[in-house]
């Protein structure tokens, strides 16, 4: 599969929504990542339910939605209903990982498990079968608009063997700094989703920045 572009709307215009996901619905890009925070897990606060479920009437591709929440299994059942397709916790976040996984499943939404960038991919050698995708957080989480790590290559060379050995179907998606520099080494890399959030919306044109990023 060629690679998916997931515009993060942490850094649209949220005065100005409409225009932000006009622009997005016409545009290449293949999810629309939505960045949760509790000012708890990350210090910091974004937006929430109401938000999603709102943006769901008018946006015509799927959600991806990365919780960065403690107890993210309290809100597993709301997240469906607002309209998530596919659910990300962070693996720091869970003390039972294969439950939460499950819950997530059962409530008919794609699992993803996230890796903060000092969280060693092998921790992931016993869930990696039973999810559908790894995020990796190429940034420390939190907030948009911070520098790359480059040790996120290395996760991601760890994290294509783990997926062979184990045979595993999950997909590689990385979040955080990816912009002109970054972006063609990930998908070189053989990444699969690339999140852009600054990149993206504080480009002059956004629609032709995604168009880029789908074309690497
Ligand atoms: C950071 C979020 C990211 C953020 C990325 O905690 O998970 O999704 O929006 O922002 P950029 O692309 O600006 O680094
Ligand atoms: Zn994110």
């Amino acid at each position: 599969m060629s690679h998916l572009i997931a515009p993060s709307l942490l850094a649209a215009n949220f005065f100005d929504l409409k225009t932000d996901i006009e622009m997005f619905n016409k545009s290449e890009a293949d999810w629309l990542h939505l960045d949760i925070m509790d000012g708890v897990f990350v210090p910091n606060i974004s937006f929430g339910l109401p938000v999603i479920q709102s943006l769901k009437k008018h946006v015509t591709k799927p959600f991806d939605v990365h919780l960065m929440i403690i107890n993210p299994d309290k809100y597993i059942q709301d997240f469906k209903k607002a309209g998530a397709n596919l659910l990300n916790v962070h693996y720091e976040a869970c003390n039972h990982l294969h439950r939460t996984i499950e819950s997530i499943h059962q409530s008919e939404m794609k699992a993803g498990v996230t890796l903060n960038p000092h969280t060693p991919v092998c921790l992931l050698e016993n869930i990696i079968s039973d999810i559908d995708l790894v995020l990796l957080m190429s940034v420390n989480p939190g907030f948009g608009g911070q520098k790359f790590i480059k040790n996120t290559y290395n996760k991601i060379d760890q994290l294509k063997e783990l997926i062979l050995k184990k045979n595993s179907k999950a997909i590689i998606e990385v979040d955080g700094g990816v912009d002109t520099n970054t972006a063609p080494l990930l998908v070189r890399a053989g990444v699969d989703v690339l999140v852009a959030g600054s990149f993206v919306f504080q480009s002059k044109n956004p629609a032709e920045t995604i168009k880029w990023l789908k074309n690497l």
